[in-house]
């Protein structure tokens, strides 16, 4: 975000106020209900937005060493995240090349060598079969080479290691073209020269998008969130911007209020203001005034959405017990609110099956979730209806 950016949202927001007005799109819309409860469209999701774009698999510092290595679910497929030697971040479909076994069981650890736990074939950490236990009596002909590691594109960037899974993509450029409209944020947010100071994961009985589009409102704050931070937020009062196909949310909080007074080169969005990437698909960054909560949906089916929440904080805040346990003082207040998020998508994927409705309504203040939508339809090249 650029410093002229930065007054100009905060301006936008004070004048918002001044005038009693909302940040308003232009129709009140409508989404069908069978984009949160249809297996199909949950499948063509997966196909067409979560393994066709890049994903944030990791952070950087959670593979900071040379060797190191993590094996996770990425868009809903087995994935080995690696660092060889040299340094340079890898990501392979954890799968092996003999006979399908998952080939790396631990979820982190430091090795060169990986040896599948069937019949012990051993590739390198760069992808390439390095040995075959019995090879010249049972493989004769073998081509090593043919039977390297599946490779997935990866790019390592803004503090994070970004993969597309989808092993027939063999194109890194596509992951650099669909973050450049970001890059002035991330580079301004220096997620880089941060790390994970808490993490927690959840599995929710929710669709994933409803979990977004609860992300990027204000017009629930002072009802859902009244016992929790509620009472630190004007009612419904929030902006958004598109940058490419992500979303950035500004909901400002009561302080910013203050700012009317002082000037404007004092002024500081997020001493004032929560600001939320949606990174599309999946991920949201919330920023906060000292730390970022790094927020990955990893959906598992139609109606189940593993939500894991990291809280990023810079390298330079001291590592001391006080400050963990502020991050984790912070972390819990991020946790209490999201779970009443939560607990309503839960409950709304519930009723989806009761037949009360056929759509859902976002009103005009409601459009980020329209936006949201409409660039999901776009990717997925499907006619839009909503
Ligand atoms: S399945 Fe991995 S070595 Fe046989
Ligand atoms: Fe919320």
């Amino acid at each position: 975000m650029t410093r002229d950016e930065e007054i100009g949202l905060i301006a936008e927001l004070l004048g918002l106020d001044a005038e009693n007005s909302k940040f308003l799109d232009e129709n009140v819309t409508r989404s069908p209900i069978e984009r949160y409860s249809c297996p199909d469209r949950f499948a063509d999701e997966m196909k067409g937005l979560f393994r066709s774009k890049p994903v944030a698999a990791a952070q950087s510092f959670e593979l900071a060493e040379n060797n190191a290595f993590l094996s996770r679910l990425v868009s809903g497929l087995p994935v080995l995240l690696t660092r060889d030697a040299d340094g340079l971040a890898h990501a392979f479909l954890n799968v092996c090349r003999h006979r399908g076994a998952k080939l790396v069981r631990d979820e982190a650890g430091c090795k060169k060598r990986f040896s599948c736990p069937y019949h012990a074939w051993t590739w390198s950490n760069q992808g390439e079969l390095i040995a075959v236990s019995q090879e010249s009596q049972g493989f004769p002909d073998l081509d090593r080479s043919q039977h390297s590691l599946k490779e997935l594109p990866v790019y390592e960037a803004y503090g994070f290691v970004w993969v597309i899974a989808d092993s027939s993509c063999s194109d890194t450029g596509e992951i650099k073209k669909s973050l450049a409209p970001l890059s002035e944020d991330l580079n301004w947010l220096g997620l880089a020269d941060h790390r994970i100071a808490v993490e927690e994961t959840f599995e929710i009985a929710a669709n994933w998008k409803t979990l977004i589009e609860g992300g990027i409102e204000a017009y629930h704050f002072r009802v859902a969130h009244r016992k929790t931070i509620g009472p630190y937020f004007p009612d419904n009062l929030s902006t958004y911007q598109m940058l490419g196909d992500n979303m950035r949310s500004v909901l400002p909080r009561i302080t910013l209020f203050e700012l009317r007074d002082q000037p404007r080169k004092t002024w500081n969005i997020r001493e004032h203001a929560n600001i939320i990437y949606s990174i599309f698909p999946g991920t949201q960054l919330l920023v906060q005034q000292d730390h970022v909560v790094w927020v990955h949906l990893e959906p598992l089916a139609v109606d189940r959405t593993r939500v894991r929440l990291a809280t990023l904080v810079p390298n330079s805040a001291p590592q001391t017990e006080e400050m963990q346990k502020h991050w984790m003082r912070n972390q819990a207040i991020t946790t209490t609110t999201l779970e009443e998020d939560f607990e309503l998508g839960e409950e709304i994927q519930q009723g989806f099956a009761s037949g009360a409705n056929e759509y859902l309504t976002f009103g005009r203040f409601e459009g980020a979730l329209h936006r949201f939508n409409q660039v999901l339809e776009n990717a997925m090249k499907v006619p839009e209806d909503a």
